[in-house]
Parts: C-alpha cells; sequence; structure tokens
C-alpha cells in the first residue's frame, strides 16, 4: 500500500471547516508518505480521485473562501502563515498550517500570490512536497526562520529522508526573502555512517540518506534570490528535471567539514542563470549533474568547498549529455577543486562546448581538473567506454593554488581522449613557497594559446588517431 488517503481525508475535512475553497483538489497532501525518493513520477503523482468525492465537483467551486475571494483577479495576494495557524515559535510544529497557506495560494485566481513567512518567527515544518500547478505565479517569500526538526532523531518516521521541502510541477515560482533557511544539518553529519565518523576513521554501515533542503523537482520558471540558507543536511537545492531556473543573490553556508551539502545541485535542467551569490560549504559549490543544458553560472563567490564541478557522470555505466556551459567571472577560494569535469568510467555520452573564463583561484588545490578515472573506492576497474569530454576552454584563470597537486591535472580515457581542450591566459602560481608543479596530462588533446604559467607541454596537437568517429556518443 503506497498511499495513505487517510490524513488527507482528515485534513481536507477540516480544511473545509474553515470555508477555504471547496474547489480546492487536495492534491497538495502528498507529503508524508514514505517513498524513499521520488524519481518515478507514478510515485509521486498526484491522485485527486479518493479525495474529490466528498466534496463538490471540483471545479464548480460555488463558496469560494473570503480570504481568497477578496482580490481582483490580477493583484497581489498574501497568504500568511500566521492566519493560516502557524505559531512561529521555533518548537510547535507549523507543516499543516503552511500546507493550508500553500493550498490556499496555489489555488487563489489572482496573478501573483505571496506566501509570507513573516520575520521574528521560527517555523518548524516537516518533509513536505508542495504539489503543483498552481492558479499563475507564486511567491514564497521568507522573511523569518524556517527549519525542519532536528536531526535524524526527531525526524518523524514516515517522512522522507532524502528531501525536505519539495516543490513539484511548479510553473512560476519565486523563493526569495531577507529571513533564512536553516537546515540544521549538524546531528545528520554526526551519522556514523558518514565518512570518517566512524569508529577509528571507517565508515560505519546504517542509514545514511540525509534530506536535501530545497529540492525544486519537474517544475519551471523558478527564481530563487536574495535568501540565506544554511546548514543542510545534504545538498542545499537541488533542481531535477527543471526548466528556466534563475537564482540570484543567495548566500548559502555550511562548515567545511559538512559531508555532502553542494550548495546547488542541477541534473536533467536546461535554461540556468546562476548569478551573483556567495557559497561556502563542505562539498561542490555548484555541481551539474547530467542531462543539463545552456547553464549560465556568472559573480559567485565560492570556498571553502570543493569548487564548481561538472559531474560525477556516467555512474554505473549511464549516458549522461551535458552541453553549452559557461562559468565566469567568479571567485573559488580555499578549495579542493576549482573548475572540475569528473566523469565515471564505463560511461557513455558527452561534456561539450564548456567555458570557464574570467576565475580567479585561491588556494585552490586542483584549479582545473578533468578526471575521466573518477572512483569513490579503491576498486573501480578501467573499462573501454567513457562520457567523451570536447571543446573546453579555460581562459583567464588566474591566482594560487596548493603545491600538493598540480594546478593542470587533465587525466583522460585511454580509449575515448578528451578532445580540443584550450587554454588561454591562465597563470597559476603556488600559494605557498616557489615549487612550481608541472601540469599533468594523460590522453588530452588540445592547445594553448597563449604561454600558461606554469607552462603545458602535455596537451597532445590535432585528433586522437585511435578514435573512429562511431566510438563517440555525441548525444
Ligand atoms: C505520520 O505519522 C504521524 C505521527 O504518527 C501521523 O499523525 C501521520 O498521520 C502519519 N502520516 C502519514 C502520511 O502516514
Ligand atoms: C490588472 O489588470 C488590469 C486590466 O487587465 C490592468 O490595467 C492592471 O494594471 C492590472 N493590475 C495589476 C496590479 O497587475
Ligand atoms: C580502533 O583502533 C584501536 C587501536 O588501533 C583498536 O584497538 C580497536 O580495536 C579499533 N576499533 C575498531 C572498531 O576497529
Ligand atoms: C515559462 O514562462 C513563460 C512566460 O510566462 C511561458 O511562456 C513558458 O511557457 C513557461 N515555461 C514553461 C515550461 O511552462
Ligand atoms: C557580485 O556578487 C556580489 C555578491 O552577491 C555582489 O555584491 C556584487 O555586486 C556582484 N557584482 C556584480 C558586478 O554584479
Ligand atoms: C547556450 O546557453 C545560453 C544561455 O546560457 C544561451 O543563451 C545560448 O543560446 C546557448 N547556446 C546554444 C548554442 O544553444
Ligand atoms: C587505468 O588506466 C590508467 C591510465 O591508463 C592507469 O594509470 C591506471 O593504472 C589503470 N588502473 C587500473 C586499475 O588498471
Ligand atoms: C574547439 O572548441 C572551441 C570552444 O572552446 C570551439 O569554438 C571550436 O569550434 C572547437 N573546435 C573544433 C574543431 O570543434
Amino acid at each position: 500500500m503506497r498511499h495513505s488517503y487517510v490524513l488527507p481525508l482528515v485534513f481536507s475535512l477540516y480544511f473545509l471547516t474553515l470555508t477555504l475553497p471547496s474547489k480546492a483538489r487536495h492534491n497538495h497532501y502528498h507529503t508524508k508518505h514514505n517513498h524513499p525518493h521520488y524519481h518515478k513520477s507514478p510515485e509521486i503523482s498526484p491522485s485527486p480521485a479518493p479525495l474529490s468525492t466528498p466534496s463538490s465537483a471540483p471545479n464548480e467551486a460555488p463558496s469560494p473562501s473570503p480570504i481568497i475571494n477578496d482580490n481582483l483577479h490580477n493583484a497581489s495576494n498574501f497568504f500568511d502563515l500566521p492566519t493560516f495557524g502557524a505559531i512561529g515559535d521555533g518548537i510547535a510544529d507549523d507543516t499543516e498550517a503552511f500546507k493550508m497557506a500553500w493550498d490556499a495560494a496555489c489555488q487563489s485566481e489572482s496573478t501573483i500570490k505571496t506566501i509570507l513567512v513573516p520575520r521574528g518567527f521560527s517555523f518548524i515544518i516537516q518533509s513536505t512536497i508542495f504539489t503543483g500547478p498552481c492558479k499563475g505565479g507564486l511567491v514564497l517569500k521568507v522573511d523569518g526562520t524556517l527549519m525542519p526538526p532536528d536531526g535524524p532523531d526527531s525526524w518523524p518516521k514516515n517522512n522522507s529522508r532524502r528531501q525536505w521541502l519539495v516543490f513539484y510541477r511548479i510553473n512560476g515560482m519565486s523563493l526569495e526573502g531577507s529571513g533564512l533557511i536553516d537546515g540544521r544539518g549538524e546531528k545528520w553529519w554526526d551519522l556514523p555512517c558518514k565518512p570518517h565518523k566512524g569508529t577509528n576513521g571507517t565508515t560505519s554501515p546504517g542509514p545514511c540518506d540525509s534530506p536535501v533542503a530545497i529540492r525544486f523537482f519537474m517544475s519551471s520558471n523558478l527564481t530563487v534570490q536574495e535568501l540565506r540558507i544554511k546548514n543542510s543536511p545534504q545538498f542545499h537545492f537541488r533542481f531535477d528535471g527543471c526548466e528556466s531556473v534563475h537564482v540570484e543573490s543567495i548566500f548559502i553556508t555550511a562548515p567545511a567539514l559538512s559531508p555532502n551539502t553542494d550548495g546547488i545541485h542541477i541534473e536533467n535542467t536546461n535554461d540556468v542563470k546562476i548569478y551573483n551569490s556567495v557559497i561556502s560549504n563542505g562539498d561542490d559549490c555548484v555541481s551539474i549533474g547530467a542531462g543539463c543544458h545552456d547553464v549560465d553560472i556568472k559573480n559567485m563567490t565560492c570556498g571553502p568547498g570543493h569548487g564548481i564541478s561538472i559531474g560525477s557522470l556516467g555512474n554505473h555505466n549511464s549516458r549522461a549529455c551535458v552541453s553549452n556551459i559557461t562559468v565566469r567571472d567568479s571567485v573559488i577560494k580555499v578549495s579542493d577543486n576549482g573548475v572540475r569535469i569528473k566523469t565515471w568510467q564505463g560511461g557513455s555520452g558527452s561534456v561539450s562546448s564548456v567555458t570557464f573564463s574570467n576565475i580567479q583561484m585561491e588556494s585552490v588545490r586542483n584549479p582545473i581538473i578533468i578526471d575521466q578515472f573518477y572512483c569513490l573506492t579503491k576498486d573501480c576497474t578501467n573499462q573501454t567506454s567513457a562520457v567523451f569530454v570536447t571543446d573546453i576552454l579555460y581562459t583567464n584563470i588566474k591566482g594560487t593554488y596548493d603545491v600538493r597537486h598540480p594546478p593542470m591535472h587533465f587525466a583522460c580515457s585511454d580509449s575515448i581522449p578528451c578532445t580540443n581542450l584550450t587554454l588561454s591566459n591562465i597563470e597559476l602560481l603556488p600559494a605557498q613557497g616557489d615549487i612550481m608543479l608541472d601540469p599533468f596530462c594523460w590522453s588530452a588533446y588540445g592547445n594553448s594559446q597563449t604561454l600558461t604559467i606554469p607552462p603545458i607541454s602535455c596537451l597532445q596537437e590535432g585528433l586522437p588517431q585511435s578514435i573512429s568517429p562511431i566510438d563517440i556518443d555525441h548525444c
């Protein structure tokens, strides 16, 4: 039995007694189903049928509520959490009130609806899926604080442990505000199963899932702006299956040693702009997964952390296509990597048309790196297929590197080498001392348009003889 309708039913009756719109389709309460994850839409798809029976015909809406009807059809409309019974004292569970506010706003006819998380309050919300489509655009304005239950022991047993707040099938939404989203990740990072948390530096077995703080799934026309978010148990933002995403002026912080706390992760997501944001955390600043194209990243300040990554791609022999990615005018400091492309052996597909330009590095371990031998355990065997990496431009990348690693590292597949890597205006100096490490290349083809510091002579010219166009999967 996958779905339990009991709670939604009880809830919908409660909802009706408040004379909120009877036309509400009640398809927003898919929040506590204990699905391990929601990649398959059948598991998450709204199933209004059992719920629509008790109320009047869903579309006729004979008695709209005073709250919602009181507006001009296009006027801005506010849905303030306390109006829906939220307490916001940092202790009470305000999940139900939040869901009611969401539902009312989602169903409201006005063009722009604003759900307000008011300043001066802290709302605790359990893992919830906010489902669309909604009627018109929606703003979630977080001026106060939003928090999940504190750590794995307080996480309700029947809630997903893989995600906290999920926005699903929304077209046209802005998440913004002067407040804070506090993921309270500390207790999750300390689980014994996390890397290095087990006894004697090992990883202990046991449930390790930790929630992504904010996930947008199968949604479009999204804006996240001027918001602070900190200490997610896992990724801070994850966009998957989305289109037209604009992230602007956000601040993400988590400790450098917090595991898997990527700032912004995107996958199967296109037309993405990530601008003017500051991210320091324990993993990638921005990570770009399979199925992304047309991504523009500009004026980011990243670090401490793991830098900006394309990948990892091709895990479990999967096919990955990533193209037309630009990362520019950014600073990456005190990070394990600067700009990285990482793929597993055995994958297929390609990474192409990537530009990294005007990037300042400060004490970065691997400022420029392509790693086609990415492997989290020690026992990955070499395989002949690989994700093809081609047409990568590095221009104006300057600053300092941590001398433990070569500042340029191109480790490409023997069978499917990297091609058309172009370097121009690269100046990378050791952060301490004056030991210059030589760049590393393996099966890497391309050229340097200007002298680089340190000089690179290991790129091979032209195209590899060995690969035929048939071997290459151009996506
Ligand atoms: C989850 O558990 C709580 C507390 O036991 C219960 O009230 C709620 O109905 C459950 N939700 C679902 C969707 O099963
Ligand atoms: C509402 O719609 C009217 C007519 O379509 C338009 O003139 C007016 O500017 C709109 N108001 C807002 C707040 O969008
Ligand atoms: C941890 O290391 C100590 C000292 O080397 C050893 O005595 C102990 O058995 C180890 N514990 C585990 C669980 O491996
Ligand atoms: C995004 O919004 C634009 C303008 O409102 C609209 O034309 C487009 O269809 C929307 N995109 C999607 C995928 O719905
Ligand atoms: C770059 O981003 C920072 C941080 O958000 C901002 O203060 C600065 O104005 C931005 N610079 C430009 C040129 O937009
Ligand atoms: C690449 O992506 C940008 C947006 O970042 C877009 O404007 C441009 O048209 C795309 N180029 C191609 C060739 O699709
Ligand atoms: C895999 O291939 C690389 C490059 O040829 C080589 O350096 C490495 O030792 C190989 N690894 C294994 C496990 O064979
Ligand atoms: C090599 O890559 C650059 C972008 O870095 C692109 O403009 C150029 O067309 C590519 N060259 C070939 C031969 O594909």
